[in-house]
């Protein structure tokens, strides 16, 4: 890190990332972003001793509009934590956790008027197989969609028991909480987030903002995110090529990034003891390349 360098938190959470990197800055900027308003309080709290810090309540997706609004010019890193956070795992009443009864909400933004209760009570059938098949890898879709869609007509879907109760009617022969609940729910908060379209638009923008050797570096909690992170920085490693109607190159624009992580970096157990939700964690980081080693 430069102690005099701008750093981009996307994902401030609690605050904890943004804080280490604030004690590092001497005459640096840190900007903190977060769509979750009560985590920007929070934040804005934490980081109120740091001269250094401006926290933004703002989707990290929107970065290309955010940086230059701030007259923020190229920086020297992006983090992006993405998913959800404890802080909103934990409380019952903002719907993200399976395990304890709430109102279907899984909003990370309170203010967005789509929480999951209306998003499951517009989407058809097929949109709703077809998200779960992609945003939650579940095998039996088109079944847990049907038993979703039942409930939704006998108006009994609005807290977070009735969607675990939903995707344990369609599976009556597993016992106990089958593992489906857990994934249905990881795609329903997908798709009333967006998360994946906001992560490869702030992977790119992102990387748009980087000054040469500046860093990403974004950690995944699914596959369905690291896929994206892996795609995005294949892409942008790579020399992209335009072709003619004839098949002769147009035009060739060589790479921007350089891999820095090979495989992704995951927590060892001693950082596991400490916080066991991070068994599932993927970090990858690129760096920006200079003009000319790009060329
Ligand atoms: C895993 S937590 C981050 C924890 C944080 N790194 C810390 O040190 O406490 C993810 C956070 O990202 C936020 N988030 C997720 N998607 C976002 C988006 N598209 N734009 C802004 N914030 C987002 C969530 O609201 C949540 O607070």
């Amino acid at each position: 890190m430069r102690a005099e360098g701008t750093y981009v938190d996307c994902t401030a959470g609690f605050g904890g990332h943004s804080e280490l990197i604030c004690q590092r800055l001497t005459s640096g900027r840190l900007i903190a972003i977060d769509r979750d308003p009560f985590a920007v309080a929070r934040v804005k709290e934490r980081l109120k001793s740091f001269a250094c810090a401006e926290v933004i309540q703002s989707d990290y997706g929107k970065l290309a509009r955010i940086l230059p609004e701030l007259k923020v010019g190229p920086v020297d890193g992006v983090l992006i934590d993405a998913g959800v956070s404890s802080m909103q795992l934990d409380d019952p009443q903002r719907g993200f956790s399976f395990q304890v009864e709430g109102p279907l909400d899984m909003r990370q933004d309170t203010t967005q008027p789509l929480t999951a209760r209306a998003y499951l009570a517009a989407c058809t059938e097929t949109e709703l197989t077809r998200v779960l098949r992609d945003y939650g890898d579940v095998r039996p879709a088109q079944r847990i969609a049907k038993s979703i869609a039942k409930r939704r007509e006998r108006n009994t879907l609005n807290t977070t028991f009735d969607l675990r109760d939903a995707v344990c009617e369609a599976l009556p022969f597993v016992s106990g909480t089958p593992d489906e609940v857990r994934t249905v729910f990881q795609a329903v908060r997908i798709a009333v987030n967006d998360e994946y379209a906001q992560l490869e638009r702030g992977i790119r923008a992102g990387i748009d903002a980087l000054a040469p050797g500046g860093r990403v570096v974004v950690i995944a909690f699914h596959s369905g995110e690291d896929r994206i992170v892996k795609n995005v920085f294949r892409e942008e490693s790579h020399a992209q090529r335009t072709f003619l109607a004839d098949g002769r190159i147009a035009s060739v624009t060589p790479p921007r990034l350089r891999v820095l992580t090979p495989k992704p970096v995951t927590a060892d157990a001693d950082e596991l003891l400490d916080n066991p939700r991070a068994h599932s964690a993927k970090l990858r980081a690129a760096e920006r390349l200079a003009g000319k080693e790009a060329a």
